[in-house]
């Protein structure tokens, strides 16, 4: 039995941290495991623009600051009012490596996302010139789709579409939920990944719903069967580059989840490696957590991969209750459960 090793520190390629004075509450959990992150642009407002991506990258290397540091990997939130200029100026500035599509309504502050993607083809277009990546939020919004099938009715509908127009235009299906998905993605050229979250390798929707509503489950795209969580592992221990590591981490208060109307997102940041390692164990494939976490990423985005480390050792820790969260607070991810593994950057 493997009792400790080390990887190459990873990425985390699907990252909420939010903004304001709840930032600097969550932004040390990520620095503690990872060397990159991709950061959603979901703000109120939303981080449209060049000039928009530079200043909420300063606040995020700010709210670092005293703590385990990681680098912020910016994105612009498209909507029908992104033109290709606005990428372009993006692209020039360094200011974000990809750009993100939430089809309006799709889930937390998406309201202002696209309402037609078939109109985007100039802005995919200049994405694919500049070799910034498009990431999707791959579900579509119809309110007469069953919220289980809006995952399937994007794959069949809409993304094969934007593939077929834009073949050299790198594309990340975002946070994958559904066997269905993880089988278009297998069959799709080498220009379209997928991330994968550690809630969803680890849970299926009787954890949501079986005996009880549990609203720290409730995230988008929502849980699923229990055959597609399986399939998501299958997927993320394959050591197919097509998979990498994203934890869509989403805190929300407390009071904002266990509501009437609840929010969606499992905050996971703080456990994300002893997470991902607790599912990898499941498939008996530790040794291939490295190669999803830490190289994948890196090979599909075309950097570099990280030079630290990261140690993942088995030692038990309890997920604590609850973590400080601005004037609130936010409950992690399987609050309360113990879990064999600690992980520690080298
Ligand atoms: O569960 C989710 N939470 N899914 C998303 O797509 C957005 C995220 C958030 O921002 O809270
Ligand atoms: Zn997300």
């Amino acid at each position: 039995m493997v009792n400790s090793f080390e990887i190459r520190l990873p990425d985390d390629w699907h990252l909420h941290v939010r903004d304001g004075a709840t930032m600097k509450d969550v932004v040390g959990h990520t620095g503690s495991q990872f060397g990159r992150a991709i950061i959603m642009p979901n703000l109120k407002p939303p981080v449209t623009d060049a000039q928009g991506a530079l200043q909420y990258k300063q606040r995020i290397q700010h709210a670092l600051v005293g703590q385990p540091a990681f680098e912020p990997l910016m994105t612009l939130y498209l909507t029908d009012r992104t033109t290709p200029e606005m990428i372009l100026e993006a692209h020039a500035k360094g200011a974000a490596y990809a750009a993100k599509l939430y089809p309006a309504g799709a889930t937390t502050n998406s309201d202002s996302g696209v309402t037609n993607i078939a109109a985007m083809d100039d802005v995919f277009a200049a994405l694919a010139d500049t070799g910034m990546l498009l990431l999707l939020h791959g579900e579509v919004t119809d309110s007469a789709i069953d919220i289980f099938d809006r995952e399937a009715a994007f794959l069949e509908t809409i993304l094969p579409a934007i593939i077929r127009r834009h073949p050299t235009l790198r594309i990340v299906f975002e946070h994958i939920t559904t066997e269905m998905a993880v089988d278009f993605v297998e069959a799709a050229a080498p220009n379209v990944g997928a991330t994968i979250t550690a809630h969803h390798l680890l849970a299926n929707r009787n954890h949501m719903l079986a005996g009880g509503i549990r609203p720290h489950f409730y995230c988008l795209p929502i849980l699923k069967r229990d055959s597609d969580r399986i399939a998501l592992l299958r997927a993320a221990t394959s050591r197919n580059p097509k998979f990498f590591l994203g934890t869509d981490s989403a805190p929300h208060a407390i009071e904002d989840k266990e509501s009437a109307c609840g929010c969606a997102g499992s905050y996971t940041a703080a456990q994300a490696m002893a997470l991902y390692a607790t599912a990898f164990e499941e498939a008996d494939a530790l040794s291939n957590l490295e190669a999803f976490a830490s190289l994948h990423g890196p090979e599909f985005y075309g950097l570099p991969i990280n030079t630290d480390r990261l140690v993942i050792e088995r030692k038990a820790q309890i997920i604590p209750d609850r973590y400080t969260f601005g004037p609130s607070a936010v409950r992690p991810f399987f609050a309360g459960t113990s879990l064999q593994w600690t992980t520690h950057r080298a």
